[in-house]
């Protein structure tokens, strides 16, 4: 089985804030490995716009420098770097300012997929949104990206999108979440939707509770700034988080179209009741051996931004009342691991009777790394002595199952872009969606500033705080082990 690569029609890619951190490690890095799978027709363009003053000779050599550093296949494919730094140009040009947008118009060709990429900061939307329409660069094919924080709270997010409406309609607006780029999220609706096994036990009658891991060891390190104002709530769950509790918990849709899987999320994210403060953790890492603590990192003795949070959730539909939804992520924790896990309900009797113990079956859908999914099913324990029960793991690894050919899907990044070009915006956030989270997350952030919560701390290279155990325990339930 080897992945397929459908050429995308020619286009030109206008980055705003080419010089910055994401596009040199995330854009650039996904845009040269499509170019090297031979999904770029002839003619396609880049053009990196920023306000450093630099030619095109100069641009290239930060790029090379970027691909060197972030593609581990670069060094040695000299030529295909070469090749593909032959089609990225620069201009520069301040967002603010309207002189040079003249220049970037006659770099663009006329009846083309054109993509403004905004890889800035939110404030700068505006002044670029506005100066693209004022100097005449939209064609019919015109789309724009923008990247995730989008906004920071509904308020916030509500004028961004108002703003981007004043210039664009919203089937031009790609708002990036890059988790909806992973394979392995994409492969949630996958396994649910394209299997008959699992859909009709996918609800509150079959399933105990739902628990969303998303660990993490990397800290906060050369993001202080903007994670101390962000925190966890806003940097992961906001986002990441939510958009993995809607694939999980949203009804079929129709279709796998933009409007069809979008609607049915946002159906979701407003089932979600209110979190109580006493359903919600907050935490925040101390130094160890191997690092600072939180406050030390960012310099801020005194700081109550939390880098661990956990929480239950509930969606209140018919499919899910009564099935909570456990959540958490963290920073510095013991291991990177992404997971879901599916807790299914014991067997209504038990003909064993009470010495074969209690058994439940477990659906563990691993996104990353080791991505694959394991069954936790019942069988007897081998031997004489009786009936006794054991529970064994139905593990299937997708790289072993998919073969070596397959080891390598495209990146998030590189799946994302190429969705822009081809005008599918189904892994995109859609406005209404984004304002929808932020709802539901602005009350429980006002709660912790009016009630002068802190997050309690919790070890570095650990699960987190001992709390966040507790919150599990009082329902009588536990959280899975956090394994690489
Ligand atoms: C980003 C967050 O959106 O996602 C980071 O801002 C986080 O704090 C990152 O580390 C996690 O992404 P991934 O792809 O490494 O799981």
């Amino acid at each position: 089985m080897v992945s397929r690569v459908i050429p995308v029609d020619p286009f030109d890619l206008v980055i705003f804030g080419a010089t910055g951190d994401l596009a040199q490690r995330k854009i650039l890095p996904a845009l040269f490995r499509r170019f090297c799978a031979g999904q770029w027709p002839e003619g396609t363009q880049i053009i990196g716009v920023a306000r450093r003053a630099q030619d095109d000779a100069g641009f290239r050599d930060v790029v090379r420098a970027a691909l060197h550093e972030h593609d581990p296949t670069a060094r040695s494919n000299a030529q295909s770097v070469a090749e593909f730094l032959r089609r990225v140009r620069y201009l520069p040009l301040d967002a603010t300012q309207d002189q040079g947008w003249g220049d970037l118009a006659s770099l663009l060709h006329a009846d083309r997929i054109r993509a403004f990429y905004f890889s800035v900061g939110p404030s700068l939307f505006g002044p670029l949104a506005e100066r693209i329409k004022a100097h005449g660069l939209t064609n019919a094919q015109t789309r724009v990206v923008v990247e995730k924080p989008f906004g920071h709270d509904l308020a916030s997010a509500q004028a961004l999108n108002a703003t981007l409406a004043r210039y664009f309609h919203e089937s031009q607006i790609y708002r990036i979440d890059h988790y909806l780029g992973k394979e392995t999220v994409q492969n949630l609706m996958a396994v649910r939707f394209g299997n008959m096994l699992f859909e009709p036990l996918w609800n509150s009658q079959y399933v105990d509770h739902i628990q969303i891991t998303v660990a993490e060891t990397v800290g906060i390190d050369g993001r202080e700034d903007y994670y101390e104002r962000a925190g966890a709530m806003r940097d992961m769950v906001q986002n990441h988080l939510m958009q993995l509790l809607c694939l999980i918990a949203m009804e079929p849709p129709a279709k796998f179209d933009p409007d069809a899987v979008r609607d049915e999320k946002l159906k979701v994210i407003r089932a979600l009741d209110t979190v109580e403060p006493h359903h919600i953790v907050r935490g925040q890492f101390e130094g160890g051996q191997d690092g600072a603590g939180y406050r030390a990192v960012v310099g801020n003795p005194r700081s109550t931004t939390e880098s661990y949070v956990a929480l239950r959730a509930h969606v209140s539909n018919w499919r899910w009342a009564g099935t909570p939804f456990y959540l958490r992520t963290g920073k510095r924790l013991v291991a990177r691991s992404s997971v879901i896990n599916v807790m299914f309900k014991d067997a209504p009797h038990s003909i064993f009777g009470a010495a074969a113990g209690r058994h439940a079956n477990m659906l563990s859908i691993r996104l990353q790394p080791n991505e694959g999914i394991t069954l936790k099913v019942t069988i007897k324990e081998p031997g004489q002595g009786g009936m006794r029960l054991i529970d064994v793991p139905l593990d299937m690894s997708f790289a072993e199952a998919l073969g070596p050919e397959n080891q390598n899907p495209p990146g998030a990044y590189e799946r994302l872009i190429m969705d822009v070009i081809r005008g599918n915006q189904t892994l995109f956030m859609r406005g209404d969606e984004v304002e929808a989270a932020w709802a539901w997350t602005d009350p429980i952030i006002a709660g912790w500033h009016a009630r002068g919560d802190v997050p309690k701390p919790y070890d570095s290279g650990s699960t987190g705080p001992g709390d966040a155990e507790l919150l599990m325990k009082r329902d009588g339930r536990h959280w899975q082990g956090i394994n690489p």
